[in-house]
């Protein structure tokens, strides 16, 4: 059933559980996410990113993505992931996504806040949530050369104010893709940020490959929704390798596809265990 961010943010406040947000760019990747969800009976967010959308599309992207989420058996909001620009957001709210992400966390504060706040006017007529993100998570998304900025709580409070935001994405310590080094998370801090914000929805970006323990310790401390991308793709990938050194010949793209399905909907399957999301769908 395809529901809106605003309510699957409200369900997982209410049940004490995070949302498992995992991208997804072509039909494959999208069943094997939603067979995990509807395996162990948990809420999902499936979304899209700018470079899934310019690779497969808008309008097939959207489509399959609404109708897979119109025919699970659990609940599923639809989001766009780190929407740079104000028209891929109004796109996005005008065409069928239930949550979009306003993501203008390399402008100055004021200017981030003006385009979230532009975003989140039209997006609340539709009952549509928007994300935003302060502060500097690293990785591919943006340009690892500017370091990391954390989120300051003081600052945070005042964005979600200023901008009518509905989550937050705050830098932490986490970055996207693969880590260089060990994954340090600063607890501390999401907990600042937690009791400044008054318990508003954090958001944690980066989080493949992060130690489960360290994402269940994270949640803890008051995130409400986890993002993952790069770990499914690459188990994916692995297993397509493996399909393919056993069977050189192959040319059946359904028989290499299956293992790469499986393989990700067996790390779907952990992550949304470790947000404490099984179980939690309130469907028949
Ligand atoms: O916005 C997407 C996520 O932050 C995914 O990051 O590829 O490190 O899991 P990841
Ligand atoms: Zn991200």
């Amino acid at each position: 059933m395809l529901i809106s961010g605003i309510e699957a943010l409200r369900a997982a406040a209410e049940g004490s559980y995070a949302l498992p947000a995992i991208n997804y760019i072509n039909m494959e990747h999208l069943q094997a996410i939603i067979a995990a969800a509807e395996e162990l009976r948990a809420p999902i967010v499936i979304q899209t990113s700018q470079n899934a959308i310019d690779y497969a599309g808008f309008e097939y992207l959207r489509d399959i993505g609404v109708g897979a989420a119109q025919r699970a058996k659990v609940p599923v909001a639809l989001h766009l992931d780190h929407g740079k620009d104000l028209a891929l957001n109004m796109r996005c709210i005008r065409y069928g996504w239930t949550s979009v992400m306003m993501d203008a966390s390399l402008l100055p504060f004021e200017e981030n806040v003006a385009a979230v706040r532009e975003v989140t006017r039209a997006a609340h007529c539709l009952d549509i949530s928007v994300e935003a993100e302060l502060g500097f998570i690293g990785g591919k998304e943006g340009d690892a050369d500017a370091g990391d900025i954390y989120t300051k709580a003081e600052d945070a409070c005042r964005f979600f104010d200023e901008s009518g935001c509905d989550s937050l994405a705050i830098a932490v310590g986490t970055q996207h893709g693969l880590y260089k080094g060990e994954v340090k998370i600063d607890y501390q801090r999401i907990r600042e940020i937690k009791e400044a914000v008054g318990g508003r929805p954090l958001v944690l970006h980066g989080t493949s490959f992060v130690p489960l323990e360290m994402v269940a310790q994270a949640i803890d401390c008051g995130i409400n929704k986890v993002n993952f991308d790069s770990e499914l793709k690459m188990a994916g990938m692995k297993a397509i390798r493996g399909y393919l050194a056993e069977n050189p010949d192959a040319y059946d793209l359904r028989k290499m596809n299956r293992p790469m399905m499986a393989a990700m909907k067996e790390v779907a399957m952990e992550k949304i265990r470790i947000c404490k999301a099984e179980g939690k769908s309130w469907l028949k």
